[in-house]
This record gives C-alpha cells, sequence and structure tokens, in this order.
C-alpha cells in the first residue's frame, strides 16, 4: 500500500519505518526540513533500538519529503502522528493535528480516496474534527466527498518503539466504515499474521501470540490509548503508596509485589516500586483525561490520585534524605540518572529535574551523572547550577549521599568498596529498589530504597 506519514517524532519515524520495513510504499513528511535533510543522508535523529536496521534495510521503501507541494493525492493511507503538546493546563494544543488536516483536505481531489488515520494521542472527538476540517477545505474547492478518518492509537514504549510495533499485544482500529476497517487490515496484516522476516535487533520473541485486531467506534479507540495509559499510571502508584506503607509496618515492597503479582488478575508489570512514572506520555495523558471529564464535570478521583501520589514520589526522595543527614543546606548530593528511564535521553516530565530542584531550594549541592541525558540537560535547563561527574564512580567523590534516579544498567554493579572510599558520609537512596542492597551495606554504606522496609 502506499502510506504517508504526516510527522517524523518517535511515534512516526518508527511506524513509517517498520511499515516501510513490512513492504508498503512510505512517504514520510515533515516540514522540519533540516529534519529531513539529515533523515535523508541516513541520520537517525533519536535513539531507538533497532531504528538504523531497520531504516537501512527499507531505503528503497522509504522517501523523506519536508513539503506538501510534493503529496500525493491518489495515497491509500495518511497517517498523522504530530505532536499534540499539553497546554499546560492538561487541555491538548490540536494545532498541529489541525494544520496537518487543512493541508490534507487542500490537496486531496475529486478522485482521491485516502483513509486518514490518527495516530497522535488526540482527545476525544478528534476523530470527528480531522473529518470536518477535511472535508470543509474540499468543499471550498467545490469538491463534496465524505472522507473516512480513523484512530488507530499506538502503545509504543520509548527505546522499545519497534519492538512493540512488530509485536503488538493487540492493534485497536476505531473506524466507521467497512473500507477503512478492510484498508487498515491489509495495512497490518504481516503484524497480525506474523508473516514477515524480523530485523536481526528486534528478534521476535519466543512463544508470541499473534496479535488481536479489536475494532472499535474512533470515539472508543480514542478513549483506549487514555485508559490504557491512565491504569498503567494507576498501577504504578498503587504499587508506591503501599511501599510507603510497607515502610511503616515494616514490609518489603519488592516482595509484596511479586506475592501479588503472580496472580495473573494483577500481572507483575509495572509493579516496580520507587520514584514513580516520567516520561512524555502518563503524565500528559492522565491530566488530558482529567480536563476532559472535568468538561463534562465528572470526577474521577482515581486518576486524580494517581497523579497525586506519583509527584509525592519525587518529594519523598527529599524527606528520606532529610531524615538521614538532617541538614542538606551545604551537603553533597550525587543523582545517579537523569533521564525518565535507561536507554532515552529524555528528560520530559523526568523525577530528576523536580528531585535537584528541590535540593537545590534547600541549599545542597547537587552533582549529576547521566550516560547519555547530560548534554540534553546542560542544552535544555542551563539555568540549573549543578555539576556534571565525568563517570559513575567519579560522582560519589565528597557526596554526602546518592541517589539513583534512572536505573541504568551500568549503575548495576558498582564497585561499592571503593565508592564508599570516596563518599563523605555513606548513604545510598535507591530510588528503583534495583541496587544490590547486601552488597552495600557489606562495604558500610547506608542503604535506604523505596518500601523496603529498613
Ligand atoms: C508509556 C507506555 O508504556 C506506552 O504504552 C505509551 O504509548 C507511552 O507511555 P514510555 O513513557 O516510553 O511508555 O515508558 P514506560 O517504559 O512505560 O515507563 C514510563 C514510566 O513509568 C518510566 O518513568 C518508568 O520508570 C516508570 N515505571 C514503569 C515505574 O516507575 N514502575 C514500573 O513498574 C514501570
Amino acid at each position: 500500500m502506499r502510506v504517508l506519514i504526516v510527522g517524523s517524532g518517535y511515534v512516526g519515524l518508527t511506524t513509517g519505518s517498520a511499515l516501510a520495513y513490512l513492504g508498503h510504499q512510505v512517504t514520510l513528511l515533515d516540514i522540519n526540513e533540516e529534519r529531513i535533510m539529515r533523515l535523508k543522508d541516513g541520520e537517525i535523529p533519536i535513539h531507538e533500538r533497532g531504528l538504523a536496521e531497520v531504516i537501512g534495510e527499507s531505503r528503497q521503501n522509504i522517501e523523506f519529503i519536508a513539503r506538501w507541494e510534493e503529496f500525493d493525492s491518489s495515497v491509500d493511507i495518511v497517517i498523522v502522528a504530530v505532536g499534540t503538546p499539553n497546554k499546560g493546563n492538561g487541555d491538548v494544543d490540536l494545532t498541529y493535528v489541525e494544520v496537518v488536516a487543512k493541508a490534507i483536505g487542500e490537496r486531496l481531489t475529486a478522485d482521491s480516496d485516502p483513509v486518514v488515520i490518527n495516530k497522535s494521542t488526540v482527545p476525544i472527538g478528534s476523530a470527528r474534527r480531522v473529518k470536518t476540517i477535511i472535508e470543509q477545505e474540499m468543499k471550498k474547492r467545490d469538491i463534496h466527498k465524505q472522507i473516512d478518518v480513523a484512530s488507530n492509537p499506538e502503545f509504543l514504549r520509548e527505546g522499545e518503539a519497534l519492538f512493540d510495533t512488530f509485536y503488538p499485544d493487540r492493534i485497536v482500529i476505531g473506524v466507521e466504515s467497512d473500507k477503512a476497517k478492510n484498508r487498515l487490515i491489509n495495512l497490518y496484516q504481516p503484524l497480525l499474521e506474523q508473516t514477515f522476516t524480523p530485523p536481526v535487533s528486534v528478534r521476535r520473541p519466543e512463544g508470541l501470540t499473534l496479535p488481536h485486531m479489536i475494532t472499535t467506534s474512533p470515539t472508543s479507540a480514542e478513549l483506549i490509548k487514555y485508559a490504557a495509559n491512565s491504569f498503567l499510571a494507576m498501577k504504578i502508584s498503587f504499587i508506591n503508596e503501599f511501599a510507603g506503607l510497607a515502610e511503616l509496618v515494616g514490609a518489603d515492597i519488592n516482595e509484596v509485589a511479586k506475592g501479588i503479582g503472580q496472580d495473573k488478575r494483577i500481572g507483575s508489570r509495572f509493579l516496580n516500586a520507587g520514584i514513580g512514572w516520567g516520561g512524555s506520555c502518563f503524565g500528559k495523558d492522565t491530566a488530558a483525561i482529567m480536563y476532559t471529564a472535568n468538561q463534562y464535570n465528572f470526577e474521577m478521583p482515581l486518576v486524580q490520585a494517581a497523579i497525586k501520589t506519583n509527584y509525592k514520589q519525587r518529594e519523598s526522595i527529599i524527606r528520606k534524605l532529610q531524615s538521614e543527614l538532617k541538614v542538606l543546606r551545604g551537603s553533597t548530593i550525587g543523582i545517579l540518572g537523569l533521564a525518565f528511564k535507561p536507554n532515552t535521553d529524555d528528560l520530559r516530565d523526568a523525577p530528576s529535574l523536580d528531585i535537584i530542584r528541590g535540593l537545590l531550594e534547600l541549599g545542597a549541592n547537587v552533582k549529576v551523572y547521566d550516560p547519555i541525558a547530560m548534554a540534553n540537560c546542560k542544552r535544555l535547563y542551563p539555568d540549573l547550577i549543578i555539576s556534571y561527574a565525568s563517570s559513575s564512580e567519579e560522582l560519589f567523590e565528597d557526596c554526602h549521599a546518592v541517589v539513583l534516579i534512572t536505573e541504568w544498567e551500568e549503575f548495576l554493579h558498582l564497585p561499592y568498596s571503593r565508592i564508599a572510599e570516596r563518599m563523605r558520609t555513606k548513604l545510598i537512596v535507591d530510588g528503583r529498589n534495583v541496587l544490590d542492597k547486601e552488597g552495600i551495606v557489606r562495604a558500610g554504606i547506608t542503604y535506604k530504597g523505596i518500601g523496603r522496609g529498613e
């Protein structure tokens, strides 16, 4: 099929390259000319496992364009994957989606017959909004035609976006016609039947069950995306709430999570207690669904509590440091990891930033180390008065405490006796409950986890 993808962010780029790899003819359009030039030159602008290989292998099926003038109105599918930022009050800024809808409407002809897909995370009613804009634009040119707009949300994790694209648990399509449904089935056929040869760097997992296609109305599909992310966010906050209680009653939350996670109705994933979620999705999507509910004067106390608990986790790190060190003014605190999760340099809604700001406000000196996110931090937050260590080991030099924020692989096996000698007071706060507690204590360092009942 011939597919146009609008937006070359992590969703557009990974979806586009995966579809090209599956054999579709993909055109990726982004008005950011510099980014398109770089993509044409073979540069990969984001950190995504397997992306270089997948783009490299599908070069003949993918082209990059920066101008709407090159739009081919006879395309089968248009996928809208542009940004939908938060306005700051939870409301979603649909400007980019609307501009794209208008651009499509201005260019479709009487013979065009594409199905337009909203892949960006958009508020309820956006499929209808896009359809109206496109059809209105066409009407201005005296073309009276119904355009199919479907909702097809993505469930991609950053860093694993290609894996999640090739091996989805399910594919949700919100459609209003058989034509749209059949076209989406054709688009995703290789994934539904797993008939493609997997890329070397994104191997098919053993025992994979074939994904289901779930067909719904566009509105249900839009709500599914928000419900999925809110549920996962709530699951994390749930275990974090119990972590707080575990500390008081003297239980270990890792043991509790294991004990409940083996119940298949609960499931063991997303039960890792710690400093809570960050990133570009959970915070934004929970705020957006609260905003929508509010428009209907409807309360969602569970989602609201999940948000509150999440941000309380960040403060709890500072409370832990205060209770151990008493005075933070003048203390040196090391921060291991800046990114909101490992294997990315993404700092959006990263817990590290709130914790660093809190520490600075209390007069502490802050030193940080992250394998790849430090450059982003320097660029985006030049106002932060912090120092940057040259390695994870060097970070410990002269610290009164070190807090693990991001569970990078290289932080999991530190030489504790060596680093103990470099610290002023020996305290490690394990914000992700992943460090070797016994090893740390053996080296004479005090260990504080989250919900570990010490
Ligand atoms: C998430 C969803 O997983 C994905 O389906 C959606 O499309 C976008 O949002 P992502 O933000 O890339 O993906 O990261 P994910 O790996 O899900 O982690 C989100 C945050 O939750 C991270 O900060 C992570 O550290 C935290 N987390 C995750 C926990 O604190 N505990 C857990 O058990 C799992």
